[in-house]
């Protein structure tokens, strides 16, 4: 990673969100944190990691970690030594469902003889964030990796980490409870310590009209309406125009670890249209993740049964495999998910001026320019999104045909900035 640093600089990425580092048996690929002030030995140590950080910020980058509040790892010495961190019960309690199993989210443990809760994998048990010793654990380790000089961190399951204290059937008493907000605004008092304050951004699997209430309390919301539309005007459209209307801070994205990438679901493999969404993402007003190999257009990559890892239903490997360096994929050691596609790579778009990963390249530093002016949709023919960003006007051509703006004709899923 320290290697591919000026890569990303040159990209001009400010900061770089890692998925969990932590020890971790890996049932659910690092979201099963063994020990949450460690590194897990495959990645290196923490002295490895502190020098990420400084080598990272030499470059204008910053570190964001991936927090896992909501569950531990069942290795990890908590679920053992600590017990009343976690939420258990002597019978199953309702009808609460795992989100990987399908089966009831709570799981028998011969040793306790009671019953613990897992919204994941039995691997995964669910803390108990009514018990205050868990809101003081974290408050640590939030210092601890601030301390080390982390800028961020992503938050899994922010939504989710409070559960009904009664624990009454209903999926709406297990996620999305109001009193995650007060744990938001400790974080935020946790944050204020330092200067500048770090970022917290939510993995906030709620309906649009509720990420709002999130917003308030966390600095980023991951906006999955978003991400789970289809790539039609008519359904972005309103979504981005409803956040405009209740969002200080939007935050814009179309892949991650968990979804097919946006060059394979949203675009089908056509590179053009992989564009354009990158377009949107880029020059809507906001922050904009993106995730490995959005920025080469890369699609999915094939991975055959018998290297599966993931233990989702259908995998989420697909998505997650490494991304091309090289076309030839000579710098590689053998990776934890096979590359088979190599097509898309940073070698050879690098060298390409008209090249998927020089159009972004392009659009971050153009971005810069109109970072701080106001959204607002312009008329435009059917099928075409046009926005002012203040002065600068951006058209999207959201069709496969030809279409037209103010007397300019667009190809298919051409993007333009005026
Ligand atoms: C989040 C992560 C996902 C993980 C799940 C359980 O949704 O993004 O990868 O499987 O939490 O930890």
């Amino acid at each position: 990673m320290r290697a591919h640093l000026a890569h990303l600089a040159s990209l001009g990425v400010d900061a770089l969100w890692l998925s969990p580092v932590h020890p971790s048996p890996n049932v659910d690929w690092g979201y099963d944190v063994a020990d949450y002030r460690e590194v897990h030995s495959d990645y290196g140590t923490l002295a490895d990691y502190d020098a990420l950080v400084a080598e990272a910020r030499g470059h204008g980058i910053e570190l964001w970690l991936d927090l896992v509040p909501n569950h531990t790892s069942d290795k990890h010495a908590w679920f053992s030594e600590r017990p009343e961190y976690y939420v258990w019960s002597d019978d199953v309690p309702n009808d609460w469902k795992s989100v990987f199993t399908g089966g009831s989210a709570w799981e028998y443990d011969d040793d306790r003889k009671r019953y613990y809760l897992h919204q994941f994998a039995p691997g995964q048990p669910d803390l108990n964030w009514w018990n205050p010793d868990v809101r003081d654990e974290f408050d640590d380790i939030l210092r601890f990796w601030f301390d080390r000089g982390v800028r961020g961190v992503r938050i899994d399951v922010a939504h989710g980490l409070i559960k009904d204290r009664e624990l009454r059937d209903g999926v709406r008493y297990m996620r999305d409870r109001p009193e995650v907000h007060e744990i938001f605004e400790r974080w935020q008092t946790v944050a204020r310590e330092y200067e500048p304050k770090p970022t917290l951004m939510g993995e906030t699997y709620v309906e649009l009209p509720k990420l709002a209430a999130y917003e308030q309390h966390l600095d980023l919301v991951q906006n999955f309406p978003f991400l789970n539309a289809d790539f039609e005007v008519d359904e972005l459209l309103p979504i981005v125009e409803t956040v405009e209307r209740s969002f200080r801070a939007p935050l814009w994205f179309g892949s991650n670890h968990d979804h097919s990438r946006l060059a394979t679901r949203w675009a089908g493999g056509d590179e053009r249209k992989a564009r354009a969404a990158l377009f949107l993402l880029l020059t809507l007003r906001g922050t904009t993740v993106l995730y490995q190999g959005d920025e080469l257009a890369l699609t999915d990559d094939a991975v055959s049964a018998s290297r599966v890892l993931d233990l989702a239903e259908p995998p989420r490997d697909p998505e997650r495999t490494p991304l091309p360096w090289t076309a030839s994929g000579e710098e590689r050691h053998e990776p934890w998910l096979p590359l088979s596609d190599t097509s898309r790579n940073v070698e050879s778009q690098r060298a390409d001026p008209a090249s998927t990963l020089a159009f972004v390249r392009d659009l971050i530093a153009r971005r810069k320019q109109f970072a701080a002016e106001p959204y607002r949709t312009l008329r435009s023919a059917k099928g075409v999104w046009a926005y002012a960003r203040g002065a600068t006007t951006c058209v999207v051509n959201m069709t496969p045909d030809t279409a037209v703006h103010e007397g300019r004709t667009l190809a298919p899923w051409e993007t333009l900035i005026l």
